[in-house]
């Protein structure tokens, strides 16, 4: 299973014969110049939240591809007024088993207005049971003890945030690898804004004290998972 990064949140997983799309901001975002948006074509789109940083490009590459959305109800009802119809709402602690695998929808703490000011919901993460292997993808959210659910679910992987200052920073990601019980991070949600650089080098040193195989792929870079 490989998982591609695009900068910010934004990661492609290819599993299960599909390539799923996660919270696509790209054209925002001068690191990620040089990906061409109109390339990717991901059979489905999944949205952990509205803001801005999640969504800017999620109109314009389901256009191109035709791509399914998955997100919570109010933001599968926002993409209805946009005359996308086919999006998957979901709503917290809800699973639907997929062509490609399932899918669960997981708390999130932090907010979700979209880019126009309409209210997108709760905010979210993923559970994800694809190819034998079980991967979470935290969204933005702050350590919460709502993690602790997650371990006794036997996590490979878990995408999760390390910026600070809008979400986790580095300290609490540890603390959230302990959680949710898994050794296997790939950090995102950070250096993309001046409030959310980080010393990279240190907060590497500091997973890697901490005994956790720590990913963060430059944009552009594959990680085998
Ligand atoms: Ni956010
Ligand atoms: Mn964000």
């Amino acid at each position: 299973m490989k998982t591609t990064f695009y900068g910010q949140s934004t990661f492609m997983l290819e599993a299960g014969g599909k390539k799923l799309l996660f919270d696509p901001f790209i054209t925002p975002n001068p690191e990620a110049k040089d990906i061409d948006i109109h390339s990717l074509e991901p059979d489905y789109i999944l949205v952990s939240h509205g803001h801005g940083d999640h969504v800017a490009d999620l109109l314009a590459i389901q256009k191109s591809s035709d791509a399914i959305i998955i997100c919570i109800a109010e933001i599968a009802n926002w993409l209805g007024k946009h005359g996308i119809n086919n999006a998957h709402g979901m709503n917290i602690g809800g699973g639907f088993n997929f062509e490609f695998g399932r899918v669960k929808m997981v708390n999130a703490v932090h907010s979700s207005t979209l880019p126009d000011g309409s209210p997108g919901g709760n905010p979210a993460g993923f559970l994800l049971h694809l190819d034998g292997k079980v991967i979470y993808y935290a969204g933005d959210t702050a350590l919460t003890y709502d993690m602790k659910l997650l371990a006794d679910e036997n996590l490979d992987w878990a995408y999760l945030p390390i910026g600070d200052n809008y979400t986790m920073g580095v300290d609490d990601a540890i603390k959230a690898s302990g959680f949710i019980n898994c050794k296997n991070i790939i950090g995102m949600h950070y250096d993309t804004f001046p409030v959310i650089k980080i010393d990279v080098a240190e907060a590497e040193a500091k997973f890697v004290k901490a005994g956790i195989n720590i990913k963060l792929p430059k944009i552009g870079e594959s990680v085998e998972l």
